[in-house]
């Protein structure tokens, strides 16, 4: 019969890599909490019309990598590509303005991109990101950026760059988006057929395009940084000064585009030297209207999700945790309720326990012991039940002892 694989740009995580994942979640969780955010789950998949709405039809996203499927009943439904727009919608349909508050949402979760698949990019993939709303003062946008860059150094990311840019409000950016086809279309002959088309689209994705040739068109041509207006100039000037309150370096990128069109103002990525072609750590920005844009009051909004698989490849280097098994051994069947016992009464004292109830003798427990990686086993034979004691072997250096069972809480407590 042919095997069955896994689908082309999905993986399974088990031991020792899922004590990583394990890891970076539970820092998640306790990081995020300490600004007062609250976690929230979405479904994996969603009416398609929010996406095509919330993300832009016009994006490489919603044209070329959505899971969408119908139903039984002829509703298309997508699987979620990503969670802004889930959160905004929970949001609104939850009314948790009225509701919650401050309202600042985290959340752990797959997405799916039908992508071509490489190092760093999956076709299921995860992302933790934040969702802050009802905020537009540029300080709200230096915390964000803060609290990315804080957590990653937290978690042991050192070599990455926080590069920075504005990319307007509605009433700057379609004078720009005017002057920037402008400039494109003079220069058109030499844009691969996909910029060629994104000029009249959405010409800001050209500055996306990898092509050596369009690269170099890109440079020459008009920039957002030129034509903001006084308020997203200003906005801009202050986040950037309170970054630098918070000791926060970035590089200004007046080339960085994100591949949502939902953004106005602040538009921040992450990345990282470490990680080949697929660098973004994470991605974000205001989106200042999207709440509107998708049936809710006008409320400003920004955040960044970032990609977990990533952040795990750029952590290879460090060892997982192992936590330090206990291996429960007994010389002959007759002891085996002893061994149970024990067992629980170690594990109800927290400590990882593994027993082999098909031990057959002790030379076959000691090779399972060593092929679970325990760190002690406890030994319980005759002479041990009958004086009310247990040997403990270290299974790294082969010594032996033997302590009354008393002592055992005690002697655990010192050398576990
Ligand atoms: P995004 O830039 O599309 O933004 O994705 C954020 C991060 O997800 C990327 O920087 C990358 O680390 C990771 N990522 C994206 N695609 C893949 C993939 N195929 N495989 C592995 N990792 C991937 C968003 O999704 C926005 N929702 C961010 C946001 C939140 N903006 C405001 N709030």
């Amino acid at each position: 019969m042919n095997e069955i694989k896994a689908p082309k740009g999905t993986r399974d995580i088990f031991a020792p890599e899922i004590q990583k994942w394990h890891n970076l979640e539970n820092a998640i969780h306790a990081y995020y909490k300490k600004f007062l955010y609250q976690e929230i789950r979405t479904p994996i998949f969603e009416h398609s019309e929010l996406f095509s709405r919330g993300i832009g039809s016009e994006t490489e996203i919603v044209q070329k990598e959505m899971y969408t499927f119908s139903d039984k009943s002829d509703r298309s439904l997508t699987l979620r590509p990503e969670n802004t727009a889930s959160v905004v919608r929970a949001v609104i349909e939850n009314n948790l303005f009225e509701t919650l508050s401050p309202l600042r949402f985290y959340y752990i979760g797959s997405m799916f991109r039908y992508d071509k698949p490489q190092k760093g990019r999956y076709r299921q993939f995860q992302q933790f990101g934040v969702e802050v709303f009802a905020d537009d003062s540029p300080q709200v946008d230096a915390e964000v950026m803060f609290s990315a860059v804080d957590f990653l150094k937290k978690i042991g990311i050192e070599a990455m760059q926080l590069e920075l840019n504005s990319v307007g409000c509605p009433q700057c950016r379609p004078d720009y988006l005017q002057v920037l086809r402008k400039a494109a279309r003079a220069q058109e002959s030499r844009l691969c057929s996909d910029c060629r088309r994104k000029i009249d689209g959405n010409p800001l994705r050209i500055f996306d395009c990898k092509l050596p040739a369009c690269a170099e068109v890109a440079a020459s041509l008009p920039l957002i940084s030129d034509h903001l207006c006084g308020e997203c100039r200003d906005h801009f000037a202050a986040v950037r000064e309170t970054l630098s309150w918070m000791n926060v370096s970035f590089q200004l990128n007046p080339r960085l585009v994100r591949g949502l069109d939902y953004y106005t103002k602040t538009a921040f990525e992450i990345t990282s030297g470490q990680l080949g072609a697929q660098n973004a750590l994470l991605g974000g920005g205001r989106y200042n209207n999207l709440i509107q844009e998708l049936g809710g009051p006008d409320m400003a909004a920004i955040g960044f999700a970032a990609g977990m698989e990533r952040i795990i490849l750029h952590l290879e280097q460090l060892e997982p945790a192992r936590p330090k098994t206990l291996f429960v051994a007994y010389e002959d069947p007759q002891w085996l309720a002893h061994a149970v016992q024990m067992a629980q009464v170690l594990r109800e004292e927290g400590y990882p326990v593994y027993l082999d109830y098909q031990g057959k003798n002790l030379k076959k427990q000691f090779k399972k012991a060593d092929r679970v990686a325990a760190a002690f086993t406890l030994i319980l034979a005759e002479n041990e039940i009958q004086s009310g004691s247990v040997s403990i072997k270290n299974m790294v250096n082969q010594e032996q002892i033997k302590i009354s069972l008393k002592e055992l809480n005690e002697w655990l407590k010192k050398n576990y």
